[in-house]
């Protein structure tokens, strides 16, 4: 065991005090009490948003948002239940009914935040999509949720333009910011004007705890994005880990960084902060350090959510830049989605004063299942303890525990509130989780020390992670194969020090291509439209041909240990 450096020796006491004893007594029945519902007539929106539109938290705001060119608008507790009952009323004049599948392809409007509210108000699903998808992504997901609804702006429809010919279920498209003077196509509605004519006052659709609530599509390693399902009762996880882990408190101004496509946003973006009657700070514009902190000064940031790459990204903007602003409203800073480097950790602590809390779920989990709290010291480099209520454990190929200090698949004991539910219209990919003797595997190597915290070691599969963004390798390889020039593809993780890692492509080209830079730079741009502007191979190698098994599926871990340089293990099931 490696000699570890302690920080936050004397952690502040807030709402977990005693983490040993918390965990320990634990019973996800006793914070379920903390809602005052009955498990057949529930509404996650209720709690999040009406419940406090009825007391003194009616005129506090529950979002301030800021535009990309410096516009800024906030909301009430109370003028959003209004503007999420005039918005589910509009969705239900246009047809949308408990169990329909709506799909958000909106960047950080208001809007976004209203609709996620209304979609749960009709008892509908939500799915909420990252704006930087292309129209293959794009496809994917309202294809295999056959969505009825889809809310986005005339900008982004055009991508969906481009494949709507594949969406039969489609019925509605609604568009946020048109012009109302501008006409309308067949099938196409107008946000504004029927925002207008709805009434703010909207019956509850009731459902039970266990009705799906929104899907967010992840990737694994082989297949198309899989629909992972949660359901309301996540509630109970989101609210108490947000307290917890997060630390948030009725006084805060909480901003989290993350983007509701991903679960970060959707959970902790949302969810999670108004479950608890949080204010929390929204901005839809891009990453760049000096804006930043002027948000953090100008809005009295308390609690900041945010991910290793942009801490990187920050601190490589450099120390005197923090100097230039008064970033003293700021008591609490916590990462997700990637390793945090212990160098970061001390350089937060250096110029921000304050430790860095880094915390580790997934899409699947639906809420933080290992963190650093702030009663805990912090280990530079770990992920924390299990949340009271997770046993997390240290597992081998067939399910036994490892002991302390043994690298082995991160595995937890099914049934938190939050776990996923289904993955949408795949029974087998669902089931797939649960194969090693019932455990739930999350696809993640790690190990335990002797005093309970996890280290994060790896992925065990060959899924990317790209600035903190879940990337599959054959969603990549599929739509390289689309180009006229590519004949096969092999895509892999390449670690990077900035965004933890980036993407490369080794390309067999098609008879008559020629490997060049012009055709590199074609590739680039073919999978930033077609897929995602965060999924394109940063990289790309042309060669003759790829080590494949003898089955012909490309063998990815001999593509990276080639290209690392590292010792390619088995190879006896490769090709001649
Ligand atoms: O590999 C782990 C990595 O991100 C994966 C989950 O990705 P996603 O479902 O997109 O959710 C990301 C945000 C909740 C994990 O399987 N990951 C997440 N947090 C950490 C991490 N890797 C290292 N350290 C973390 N704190």
């Amino acid at each position: 065991m490696k000699n570890v450096e302690i920080i936050n020796k004397k952690p502040v006491a807030a709402g977990l005090v005693d983490y040993e004893k918390t965990h320990k007594e634990f019973s996800w029945e006793i914070i379920k009490r903390e809602f005052d519902i009955d498990d057949d007539k529930v509404n996650i929106a209720y709690e999040a948003i009406d419940k406090h539109a009825k007391t003194w938290r009616k005129n506090k705001v529950a979002l301030y948002w800021e535009g990309a060119d410096g516009t800024c608008q906030k909301y009430t507790f109370l003028e959003m239940k209004k503007l999420s009952d005039k918005c589910a009323n509009m969705l239900r004049a246009l047809g949308v009914k408990r169990g329909d599948r709506v799909f958000i392809f909106l960047p950080r409007l208001p809007e976004l935040y209203i609709g996620m509210v209304a979609i749960a108000k009709l008892g509908a699903i939500a799915g909420p999509m990252f704006s930087a998808f292309g129209p293959d992504a794009v496809r994917d997901r309202l294809q295999n949720s056959e969505a009825k609804v889809l809310i986005t702006t005339p900008e982004l429809k055009e991508r969906v333009d481009a494949v709507l010919w594949e969406l039969p279920k489609l019925e509605h498209i609604v568009l946020v910011n048109h012009k109302e003077d501008e006409e309308l196509e067949e099938g196409n509605v107008c946000y504004k004007t029927l925002m207008r004519d709805a009434s703010d006052i909207f019956e509850m659709e009731w459902v039970k705890l266990e009705d799906p609530l929104y899907i967010l599509y992840t990737s694994g390693t082989t297949g198309r994005p899989k629909g992972v399902t949660h359901v309301h009762n996540d509630m109970v996880s989101h609210y108490i880990t947000t307290q917890w882990v997060l630390d948030l408190r009725d006084d805060d101004v909480y901003w989290c960084t993350a983007d509701p496509g991903w679960v970060t946003g959707t959970v902790y973006g949302l969810w999670g902060p108004w479950l608890n009657g949080i204010s929390f700070y929204v901005f839809d514009g891009r990453f760049d350090a000096a804006t930043w902190y002027e948000i953090i000064q100008n809005y009295k940031v308390t609690v900041w959510y945010t991910a290793p790459t942009a801490l990187r990204m920050l601190m490589k903007a450099g120390d005197d830049l923090v100097k230039e602003y008064d970033l003293s409203s700021l008591r609490y800073v916590c990462s997700v989605g990637e390793p945090l480097n212990p160098e970061v950790i001390r350089w937060g602590l250096k110029v921000y004063g304050l430790p860095i809390h880094d915390n580790w779920w997934q899409t699947e989990t639906g809420s933080i299942m290992i963190a650093n709290y702030p009663c805990l010291p912090i280990k530079p480099g770990s992920m924390g303890k299990p949340f009271p209520g997770i046993e997390a454990a240290i597992i081998d190929g067939t399910g036994s525990k490892l002991s302390a200090g043994q690298h082995g698949l991160l595995a937890l004991k099914p049934g938190w509130p939050s776990m996923l539910r289904a993955v949408w219209g795949d029974e087998k990919r669902f089931k797939e989780y649960f194969n090693i003797n019932g455990w739930y595997a999350t696809g993640d190597t790690a190990y335990k020390d002797e005093d309970g915290y996890f280290w994060f070691v790896g992925r065990a599969d060959d899924v990317i992670n790209t600035s903190g963004h879940r990337v599959g390798p054959f969603e990549v390889e599929s739509a390289l194969l689309e180009h006229r020039a590519v004949a096969e593809s092999g895509v892999i993780g390449k670690p990077d020090a900035e965004r933890g890692e980036i993407i490369k492509a080794f390309i067999v080209l098609r008879e008559g291509y020629k490997p060049s830079h012009e055709l590199e730079e074609e590739l680039k741009i073919f999978i930033r439209h077609r897929l995602a502007a965060h999924a394109y191979p940063k990289e790309i190698e042309f060669c003759a041909n790829l080590p494949k098994t003898r089955s012909g599926k490309i063998m990815r871990r001999l593509l990276k240990a080639k290209d690392l340089g590292l010792p390619t293990g088995d190879i006896s099931t490769l090709e001649d």
